[in-house]
């Protein structure tokens, strides 16, 4: 099996291909004769949020109902039977919410677009009011000299067109990219960065194939081969859709968890070995959308369960980006050349007492922050990479003096950016990095639970309290640099 995730969970297993080049990464990428202190001129630090995740408001402005109100309101799918009903009321607090982004010092500020806002239905009449929210929150982040950067699914579909099938029917590829044509149209002018989809592999593996997010499927292998084509081909089609409709200067690219590859030891060998791992563990996903084709141990994998389709759905799929975006929180798999294996590499157990923050799927790997993108660079040649999520939960109670001392994500920042820096100063082409969360918020099926928020919210109350991390943080954006 290629790739199988538990809430994050490792792959298991890898195919046979041979290596997809691109030496003028390495050409490139020599490192300084002395490593320069900090991170380049003009690196974008930037926060992140969701919409499902912390607007609340889900009755409001005529917005439709989508399959994460229908997963969280069914007992026993969320962790407390929590939904994000309130979540933390960005949607009336969002003023505030830009302060606190102020207060940080943050260049850019990611929050995803609710479908069911825009297009109730999912496709069809558009709701007047859908995007009269954003119009507000836009500007409210751009008089705070904040750049908007907006997701257009972060996995909040439209409950009318999980009537009719989701991501198992191609027409819902066809209704996101009239989606995000309308929705580019309407923000192009002030909204310079769009990000289709977020998480592909998560929402597909996790929401149709183990069912433990929405729309809380358990297919079997060809249906949800099926439901990731249409996923990406979707992808594709939005890309389209929005150079056709917004400005040219409006860039498009994803937002992708991509399997992450570290080399057990940093040799050549094992390096090689990690970047054709990182290219087959991630065939179905990002692979396809950079390459156009699915790799052969991929369709070896599939066998007769393949997914359906076309020369001209590869194209679309692989239509230029002008960036990509990949989200990044552990290592997937430690990985090893495998000379006399057909695919050249194998991977390495993570072991039973690997350390992991609160959520266990959370492995602590920082330097999964530096072979992401290096991956993504060499094997694709691409020039613009960004950081697009990373962070860790805690529990994170308030001290009786009232402060909340996260050390655990002072740690875990310090050490995941140390090696991102080795990436930057080694040329990697990181131009930003976004930290999950701004807030504490609604964390999918683990409800409340657990916390990622640089700022903790008291979830009676809805007040919200800067974290020792939200101090770090606004030293190394100050400084552009750890220390
Ligand atoms: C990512 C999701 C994001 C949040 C973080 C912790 O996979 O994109 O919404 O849940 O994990």
């Amino acid at each position: 099996m290629l790739t199988r995730f538990s809430r994050r969970g490792f792959a298991k297993a890898a195919g046979a291909s041979a290596l997809g080049s691109a030496a003028s990464f390495e050409a490139r990428a020599q490192p300084a004769a002395s490593t320069p202190p900090g991170f380049p001129a003009g690196f974008l630090w930037g926060t992140a949020t969701a919409s499902y995740q912390v607007e609340g408001a889900v009755q409001e402005d005529g917005r439709g109902a989508s399959i994460w109100d229908t997963f969280s309101h069914t007992p026993g799918k969320v962790r407390n039977d929590d939904t994000g009903d309130i979540a933390v009321d960005h949607y009336h607090r969002y003023k505030d919410d830009v302060q606190l982004m102020k207060a940080l010092g943050v260049g850019a500020y990611r929050f995803s677009i609710a479908w069911p806002r825009v297009f109730p239905q999912g496709t069809g009449a558009a709701n007047p009011k859908g995007l009269d929210f954003y119009d507000r929150l836009i500007d409210a982040l751009l008089a705070s000299g904040i750049a908007p950067w907006a997701t257009l699914y972060h996995w909040d579909l439209p409950q009318a067109l999980q009537d009719r099938g989701g991501w198992e029917s191609r027409d819902t590829a066809r209704a996101f990219a009239d989606y995000a044509g309308h929705v580019a149209a309407r923000i192009g002018d002030r909204v310079k960065h769009l990000f289709t989809h977020n998480e592909i592999s998560a929402f597909i593996e996790l929401g149709y194939g183990q069912g433990i997010h929405a729309p809380g499927l358990r297919l079997p292998p060809r249906r949800l081969n099926q439901a990731r084509h249409h996923a990406v081909l979707g992808h594709g089609l939005a890309v389209q859709a929005i150079r056709a409709a917004a400005r040219p200067d409006v860039k498009v690219g994803p937002a992708e968890n991509i399997n992450v590859c570290v080399p057990v030891i940093e040799t050549d060998e094992h390096i090689r070995a990690a970047e054709r791992a990182t290219r087959e563990l991630n065939a179905g996903y990002l692979t396809v959308m950079l390459e156009g084709r699915y790799t052969e141990a991929f369709l070896a994998w599939t066998g007769a369960d393949a997914p359906t389709f076309t020369a001209e759905d590869l194209a679309a799929i692989a239509s230029p980006l002008d960036f990509v975006g990949i989200n990044i929180y552990a290592p997937h798999n430690y990985v090893r050349a495998a000379p006399d294996a057909p695919s050249g590499f194998a991977l390495a157990p993570i072991t039973a007492g690997f350390p992991h923050m609160q959520t266990p799927w959370l492995k602590v790997g920082p330097e999964a922050l530096h072979w992401g993108p290096r991956h993504v660079a060499k094997l694709w040649d691409v020039k613009d990479i960004y950081i697009t999520e990373n962070g860790c939960a805690g529990t994170d109670t308030p001290a009786a003096d009232g402060i909340v001392y996260d050390t655990d994500r002072v740690m875990f920042v310090r050490n995941y950016l140390t090696q991102l820096q080795r990436a930057t100063a080694a040329g990697v082409p990181v131009r930003g990095y976004f930290l999950w969360s701004l807030l504490d918020n609604f964390e999918w099926a683990d409800g409340y639970a657990s916390r990622f928020g640089l700022h903790h919210v008291d979830y009676a109350t809805q007040k919200r309290t800067p974290k020792l991390s939200a101090g770090l943080y606004r030293e190394i954006i100050a400084r552009n640099a750890l220390a």
